[in-house]
């Protein structure tokens, strides 16, 4: 998962590559890298390294020249280092190439090339692209040999090429997304919009095997025929304010504090824009198919659509799904959650539903990604740019829409009446309130810095909200590096149990519903062995206050709207965590905002 961008136009290119990788940087940090055209040269600047930290060593700025390429990388082949990062140059110093995705028959080509007399610098898949270019450019007719060496190449790809001796940017894309920005005489091209949204709302949709010529204007072209493709300019609807952290210390902060404004815009988008929820009527199957904390906002949609719907709906990891020949009927509805619309493994998933001819919902919040532009319908979440690689307002976000679109197929399918429905969302719209209230309980920072001392932890809940453990789990573990399971309670006894060792901290939503009592005794099995109980529970609630070290408090609410307001401390537990432990919150180690490999 790399960010990459090339730019062409008036201004001074290595200031706008610049602003567009720390605008991707949210992709991968490993290393970066930016290579400019100038009096007839690549000038090129790389290091490994997060792009605050190589522009200071480098400055990147005194790159001159107005078309250029800038990376920055997740590395998927040969460590984080300077000859492993991109941009990647030709033996003969004429071509330089930026690269998103995995080249699965490199060893192959590299064997090839080095049997031919190449030179390979590094230990990456990328460098065999302005090798194999160098290689087939000997009739000076660059575009050709750029389809050729693309032709030669498997796996996937987002690339971006330039050459020292012509006044292009050159680009194409294969699994990996891409997208070409049209300013006023100038062009972008980027692995999404966030990296030149700033100049232009203008955008041309990449699809796979397409490739663009950008000179004075652009042309785009199929790399097996070569036939160019008419392509539309889409104006970007959504608007990606350029993230800024505000008053907060981190993205993740900020994203949390948001959830309220953003559960609260996404009740009003889909309230005014109720047709988007269309009528889907006459299947009689839900499968959701997502990854990650998209796929704990499928297991809670399951429990909302089956609890107000009563249609059976399966959610499965994506990168499951996509293997296991699925039994899709062309009654079945599949919904694919992801915040990014680029996860390599849910926009296969979506393919394969799409392959045996079920009807594809998109739940994403990237206005234009590659699983939107797959989907019969978009329902776009309205939670804004989401920098903090640790997803938050994006998941709530997730579930308004789930519980919105619940409520609108209990409508069409005449098994709520508009007074019923009303009521229900007379109930969601208080959430922005409740949670607001959550937000501002200061005792969950204390209790954070106070309890997470170990390195590992567990997490659990009953009904709707042991989805909402799990995530509480993931936010530990990716924010904080400790160890956490989250189970739902009942299981406990079944394994996890053994876990328990005196002060192990064990979180457990213990809000009032059917189980309350179970949970209670789950609790009391935990404390019996010594595990330090938080309880995230109803106000007032001394039963449980008791039996707990610390408890949480959530106001009351509709039993299928508590994740809404359970999940907020497991957010606040794994960044207060993650602060004491001196973690690198927004840019968690080994992790990228968006998965665009298998
Ligand atoms: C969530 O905090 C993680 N960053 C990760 O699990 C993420 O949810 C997953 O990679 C799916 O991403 P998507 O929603 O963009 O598809």
């Amino acid at each position: 998962m790399c960010g990459i961008i090339g730019y062409k136009g008036g201004k001074k290119s290595s200031a706008i590559l610049l602003e567009g990788i720390k605008n991707l940087e949210y992709r991968g940090y490993d290393s970066v890298g930016i290579a400019t055209i100038y009096d007839g040269k690549i000038e090129l600047k790389k290091d490994v390294g997060r792009v605050d930290e190589v522009n200071k060593k480098l400055n990147f700025l005194e790159l001159n020249g107005f078309i250029g390429i800038g990376h920055t990388r997740w590395s998927t082949h040969g460590k984080p280092s300077k000859e492993n990062a991109h941009p990647h140059i030709s033996n003969d110093y004429s071509i330089a190439v930026v690269h998103n995705g995995i080249i699965e028959n490199y060893n192959e080509l590299r064997k090839e090339l080095e049997n031919e007399g190449f030179k390979f610098k590094s230990e990456t898949d990328t460098e065999v692209i302005p090798l194999l270019i160098e290689k087939y450019n000997k009739k000076n007719d660059f575009e050709k040999a750029v389809i050729k060496a693309l032709r030669r190449l498997e796996g996937s790809f987002a690339v971006i090429i330039i050459n020292k001796d012509i006044d292009k940017l050159i680009a194409a894309r294969r699994f990996s997304p891409l997208m070409l920005g049209v300013g006023k005489d100038e062009f972008f091209i980027a692995s999404d919009s966030t990296a030149f949204i700033k100049h232009t709302n203008d955008i041309v949709f990449m699809e796979d095997d397409e490739m663009v010529i950008i000179d004075d204007g652009f042309k785009i072209v199929n790399i097996t025929d070569n036939k160019i493709i008419d392509k539309k300019i889409e104006h970007n609807r959504i608007n990606y304010y350029s993230a800024e952290k505000g008053n907060y210390r981190h993205f993740m902060l900020k994203e949390i504090h948001e959830q309220p404004r953003v559960v609260e815009n996404t009740i009003n988008y889909f309230i005014k824009n109720n047709s988007l929820l269309h009528n889907y009527k006459n299947f009689n199957r839900i499968l959701i198919v997502a990854c990650g904390t998209s796929y704990y906002a499928g297991l809670i949609g399951k429990f909302l659509i089956e609890s107000i719907v009563r249609i059976p709906v399966e959610v499965d990891y994506s990168s499951e799904f996509r293997y296991k020949d699925p039994i899709i009927n062309n009654t079945d509805l599949v919904i694919a959650i992801s915040q990014s619309g680029e996860t390599a493994d849910t926009i296969a998933a979506a393919k394969e539903a799409k392959n045996k001819k079920a009807k594809l919902i998109a739940i994403c919040n990237v206005f234009g990604s590659s699983l939107t532009r797959m989907a019969d319908t978009t329902l776009y979440t309205q939670a804004g740019t989401e920098i903090g690689v640790a997803s938050t307002k994006a998941f709530t976000s997730q579930l308004a829409v789930l519980y919105l679109f619940s409520l609108h197929l209990a409508k069409i399918n005449k098994l709520m009446n508009e007074k019923e429905i009303n009521k229900k969302i007379k109930l969601m719209k208080k959430l922005p309130l409740q949670m607001k209230k959550i937000l501002s309980n200061n005792k969950i920072k204390e209790i954070s810095e106070k309890n997470f001392l170990s390195n590992n932890s567990v997490f659990l809940g009953r009904g709707v909200n042991y989805p909402v453990a799990l995530e509480g789990a993931l936010k530990l573990k990716e924010i904080s590096y400790i160890h956490a399971e989250g189970s739902p309670a009942a299981e406990l006894k079944h394994g996890h149990i053994a876990l328990i060792e005196k002060d192990m901290p064990v979180v457990v939503i213990a809000v009032k519903d059917k189980t309350y009592y179970k949970i209670k005794s789950n609790i009391e099995e935990i404390k019996s062995r010594g595990g330090k109980i938080i309880s995230i529970v109803n106000e007032e609630d001394e039963e449980i206050e008791n039996i707990s070290d610390e408890v949480i408090e959530v106001p009351e609410t509709d039993l299928l709207l508590y994740p809404f307001l359970t999940v907020i401390p497991m957010q606040l537990i794994a960044y207060y965590t993650g602060l004491c432990r001196n973690c690198d919150i927004d840019k968690p180690r080994n992790l990228a905002k968006s998965v665009t490999v298998e």
